[in-house]
């Protein structure tokens, strides 16, 4: 039941809704909404009962925390129960591991599975292996990405751009190829519109030239309008997809090979805010779509960047 709080000689008194004074709380409150509003339920970022799967959920090194292993992590303190997938079981274990001390009024329920992304067959088995232990399908974040080959359109390696748009591009289509069966399985009710979520991983790389090489940017351009295009195909049967754009962070896919402060304090530099992000910024804006509260969002593309593809450069001057 429904109670509010009313001051009665200077002490607080719980009373129930239905029977506060009617008159008073029209008469005061045109403005207000009307009480049959209150038919529309507040959105809960809970996931509990809800099961996800997160591709390149581990990270290189053993306590490094990269956007995948962030994400399972921040799904899981929701509750959600966590397939947690990559092509080196020993780091999807690890994020496994973490969850019981990082999230432990969280995710109940976990699995790591040993799966390359870029095979069909893989993907088939992750969701049939989800389906398996969970019996259902409710969430898929896509986020195995790689810089790939290097060079322009002049001098790029054919066969490992043939390899880079297979793991940043064609993974994506495949492990949704088979989720979003699974996902329409699930049921459906006007309180409960939405069967299932994909979050897609692009990059700022995917909306602006100015990357050196030519693979990295193009593959996370077709990230984002393949979200686009899938959220047109699915809309109808209650799938939303959408797609994370991260821009300069700090994490092991980027400093893993070494990175100088020099370039790190560059990167720093080149947003609004000037201040460095990592990959729980990005975990935090995919549970988001991911989520109930993002019930009405799909197709959308969002950037977490601090600002850096807001504006073409920042202005101190009058001009
Ligand atoms: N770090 C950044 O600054 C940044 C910026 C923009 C976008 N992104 C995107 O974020 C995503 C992940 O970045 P990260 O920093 O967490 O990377 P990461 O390298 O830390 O983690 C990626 C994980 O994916 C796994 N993986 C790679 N290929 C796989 C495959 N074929 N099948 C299954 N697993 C595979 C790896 O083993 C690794 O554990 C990528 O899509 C990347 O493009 C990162």
């Amino acid at each position: 039941m429904l109670l509010f709080t009313t001051k009665k000689r200077g002490s607080s008194v719980l009373r129930p809704a239905s029977i506060i004074n009617q008159r008073s709380f029209t008469a005061s409150s045109t403005n207000l909404q009307t009480p049959t509003d209150c038919r529309f339920k507040k959105p809960s970022r809970d996931l509990r009962g809800k099961v996800a799967i997160v591709t390149g959920a581990g990270s290189q090194g053993d306590n490094h925390i990269g956007n995948g292993r962030a994400t399972a992590l921040l799904l899981a303190e929701d509750g959600a129960s966590v397939v947690c997938v990559d092509k080196q079981l020993s780091l999807a274990q690890r994020t496994v591991s973490m969850f019981s001390t990082q999230s432990p009024t969280g995710c109940k329920e976990a699995l790591a599975l040993d799966a390359d992304v870029t095979s069909e067959q893989d993907c088939r088995h992750v969701i049939d292996a989800t389906l398996a232990e969970f019996g259902r399908v409710d969430i898929l974040v896509n986020v195995v990405g790689i810089m790939g080959t290097r060079g322009t359109a002049v001098d790029v390696d054919l066969t490992e751009w043939a390899e880079g748009l297979k793991v940043n591009v064609t993974s994506m289509m495949l492990m949704a190829k088979f989720a979003i069966p699974a996902m329409l399985k699930n049921e459906r009710t006007d309180e409960k519109p939405i069967r299932g979520s994909i979050v897609n991983i692009g990059s700022v790389a995917g909306l602006l030239g100015g990357t050196p090489h030519l693979l990295y940017p193009t593959s996370k351009g077709a990230v984002i309008n393949m979200t686009r295009s899938m959220a047109a195909h699915h809309g109808a049967d209650g799938i939303r997809v959408n797609c994370v754009c991260p821009g300069m962070l700090f994490t092991p896919m980027m400093y893993g090979a070494g990175m100088t402060p020099e370039v790190r304090e560059s990167r720093r530099k080149r947003s609004l805010l000037g201040t460095e992000g990592n990959a729980w910024d990005c975990a935090s804006a995919i549970r988001f779509l991911a989520g109930d509260e993002a019930r009405w969002i799909t197709g959308a593309v969002l950037t977490v960047d601090a600002g850096a593809t807001a504006a073409v450069s920042v202005s101190t001057g009058t001009a």
